[in-house]
């Protein structure tokens, strides 16, 4: 998207703020988080932007192609021999983060931090949680030395008011004075940012699945299968974890309960060998959290949300499964017996020791039968029905539905 058309619409709307209702201040507040999120003025070097690493075009997620020698490019995509990195180039273009940038559409159903009715952890942003609110969360790439690398507040604050549509809008939606506090004009900025990822822009519900809802899309007797499956408590375990509401098939269901699993991931060395980590490094996932000290939560992840998951590999908080269908092998390691269960197709070798060795959800993860060949396919083509229409030519061919 051209950004200065995104400004051109931004001071368009932010014109009419100045008399505004209600509607008209929340299309201004989106249309300057929209400005926002497109802006590589936001990065140090002026190289990225929030849609660097959350792409529009591919679920909001980073498919930059890492190439051999550690080039960078965009040649990456569903038709080209690149695969998208496991983890993101910051805004230096050398430094690698250690985690996957996860999709942002449906981020805004995510819960804020806390505990649920059973005391256990749930919601917030970030693999770990540890961003309360969408709003939180935002405040932090701009100032990440390893992302966008700003020094503080205050120069990001000088980089928007370089901008006349900038000075424009905040001035009119938060006060004329809004420049004068970093603290309340950087809070403008986020608030600004989250505005625009509560729209339907990152939230369409119009996948096929919510199409067969809404009884506007017949499924195929495959994608039918991979419904009955995934909901069922006899076959599989997937509802346990990826299930948010109280009854299968819901609509606008979001295919996580937004608690946190160690699921036994194993560490991604190819990306250790990247970033420079080192090989006894350890991601704690929850742990890591500042307000969680139990070691109880060592390992633990937040369940990710299946929107959009066919598109948005590679998988897990590490990026370290290139396929879906690997995934899917990877749950048959703790339901399946058999020596081949054991083998990751991707590697040729066993699947690896997990990160963390404790607290395994293995009661979880070893509840319902082996996955068949069968049941895999039809497991698939449900996670295919689960993507927003705009990127369905994006679905890639290999595991679609036959
Ligand atoms: C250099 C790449 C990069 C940039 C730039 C970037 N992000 Fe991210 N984003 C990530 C990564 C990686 C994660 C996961 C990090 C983690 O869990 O510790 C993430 C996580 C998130 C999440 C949490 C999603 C979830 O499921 O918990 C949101 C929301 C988000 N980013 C929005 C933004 C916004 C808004 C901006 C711009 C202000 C932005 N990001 C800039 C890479 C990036
Ligand atoms: C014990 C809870 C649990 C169960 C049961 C479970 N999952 Fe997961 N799932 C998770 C967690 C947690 C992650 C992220 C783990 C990580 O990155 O360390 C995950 C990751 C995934 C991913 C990768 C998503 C991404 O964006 O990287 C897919 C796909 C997935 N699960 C599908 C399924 C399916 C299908 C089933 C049933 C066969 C299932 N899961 C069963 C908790 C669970």
């Amino acid at each position: 998207m051209k950004h200065s058309l995104v400004l051109a619409a931004l001071l368009a709307s932010a014109s009419s703020v100045y008399a505004a209702d209600d509607s008209q201040r929340q299309t201004a507040l989106e249309d300057l988080g929209r400005a926002l999120f497109f802006d590589v003025n936001l990065s140090l070097d002026r190289t990225q932007s929030c849609a660097t690493c959350h792409d529009p075009a591919r679920a909001f997620t980073d498919w930059r192609a890492v190439v051999a020698g550690g080039d960078y490019g965009r040649s990456g995509g569903p038709s080209s021999e690149a695969s998208p990195a496991a983890a993101s180039m910051g805004g230096d273009m050398k430094s690698y983060g250690d985690r996957n940038a996860p999709t942002i559409s449906y981020a805004a159903a995510i819960p804020p931090f806390g505990r649920n009715a059973e005391n256990d952890f749930v919601g917030g942003l970030f693999w770990d949680g540890r961003a309360y609110t969408l709003e939180a969360q935002a405040g932090g790439p701009p100032l990440n030395p390893i992302e966008m690398a700003m020094p503080d507040k205050a120069t990001v604050l000088s980089r928007l008011q370089e901008n006349a549509n900038y000075q424009y809008a905040f001035k009119g939606l938060f006060g004329a004075d809004i420049f004068s506090d970093a603290d309340h004009a950087y809070d403008a900025m986020l608030q600004s940012i989250a505005a625009l990822e509560r729209t339907e822009f990152f939230s369409p519900y119009d996948s096929k699945y919510d199409r067969y809802l809404r009884g506007d899309y017949k499924p195929t007797e495959q994608e039918l299968l991979g419904i009955t499956l995934f909901f069922s408590n006899q076959f599989t375990n997937c509802n346990k974890c990826h299930q948010l509401q109280q009854l299968p098939e819901a609509q606008a269901e979001t295919f996580s309960n937004y608690t946190y699993h160690n699921i036994g991931v194993p560490v991604n060395a190819a990306l250790r060998a990247i970033n420079g980590k080192g090989s006894d490094f350890i991601d704690h996932g929850l742990l890591e959290h500042p307000a969680v000290d139990d070691v109880a939560q060592d390992g633990k992840f937040r369940v990710p949300t299946l929107r959009n998951v066919a598109i948005t590999a590679p998988y897990m908080h590490n990026g370290v499964f290139n396929d879906l269908r690997t995934v899917m092998q990877f749950y048959n390691k703790y339901l399946a017996k058999g020596s081949k269960a054991q083998i990751n197709p991707e590697t040729g070798k066993d699947w690896g020791t997990p990160e963390v060795a404790a607290n395994i959800s293995n009661e979880e993860l070893e509840a319902g039968r082996a996955l068949d060949a069968r049941s895999i396919d039809a497991l698939l083509a449900f996670m295919h029905m689960l993507t927003d229409k705009r990127y369905e030519p994006l679905l890639p061919a290999a595991d679609s539905a036959q």
